[in-house]
């Protein structure tokens, strides 16, 4: 195997909860989160639906898990700290080029009964501190539908910075088109904001 082959962080704990990697074994707590959280999630999240199977949920994990081996895509968990619980998901999203570009996007949703609580903007904070300390990311970017409040104000809170508005981006399945808000994070920036 080449010296220079990336091997991914895993993991990254704070006081309130566990980010990483989804495992073989995960299903159950994806499928948990997600089927109570249906209302929440299909305003904004394109692939929600309002049952998904035990035997779905855990395809999924072990797709992301094999993607993250792969450094193709870095889907990651949200749990409680006893890791008993799925509290959302995240993840540094491969779209902007890629590893070797070292930019990504971060993608977020929290499960319905631990949405407005402070969870988004504290993971969306943890997931700047890890990617701009531990990953080799030097730039992060947030893409919001303009009519999400809740995720644009996560954006602000996280301490990204606003770069545009992207019209018309998306196609809705009524055939009218939404505006996107693009937030941005820089490493060199972060490091100025958050070093002693
Ligand atoms: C967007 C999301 C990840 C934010 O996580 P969260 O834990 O709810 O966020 P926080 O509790 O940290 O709140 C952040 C801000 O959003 C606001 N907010 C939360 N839910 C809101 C809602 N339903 N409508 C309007 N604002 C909302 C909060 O009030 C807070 O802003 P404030 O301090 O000005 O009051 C979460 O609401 C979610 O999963 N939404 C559905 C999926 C989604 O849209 N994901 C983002 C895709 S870009």
């Amino acid at each position: 195997m080449s010296q220079s082959y990336f091997f991914a962080p895993e993991r990254w704990a704070t006081s309130r909860f566990i980010v990483r990697c989804y495992r073989p074994g995960d299903g159950p707590l994806l499928a948990d989160a997600v089927n109570t959280s249906y209302e929440h999630l299909k305003s904004f999240m394109v692939w929600a639906q309002p049952h998904t199977s035990l035997e779905d949920a855990e395809q999924l994990v072990r797709r992301w898990r094999a993607r993250y081996l792969m450094n193709s895509e870095f889907v990651l968990g949200i749990f409680s700290s006893d890791e008993r619980r799925l509290l959302g998901s995240s993840g540094f999203h491969l779209r902007e080029e890629g590893l070797e570009n070292r930019a990504a996007e971060i993608g977020m949703w929290i499960r319905a009964d631990a949405a407005g609580q402070g969870l988004g903007t504290a993971v969306l904070q943890a997931m700047l501190h890890w990617g701009f300390t531990v990953w080799p990311w030097e730039r992060l970017v947030w893409r919001c539908n303009c009519r999400n409040d809740a995720s644009r104000r996560t954006a602000e809170k996280g301490g990204m910075m606003l770069e545009g508005t992207f019209r018309a981006y998306e196609r809705r399945s009524d055939g009218k088109r939404d505006d996107f808000f693009y937030f941005s994070a820089l490493r060199e920036e972060w490091h100025m904001a958050n070093d002693e």
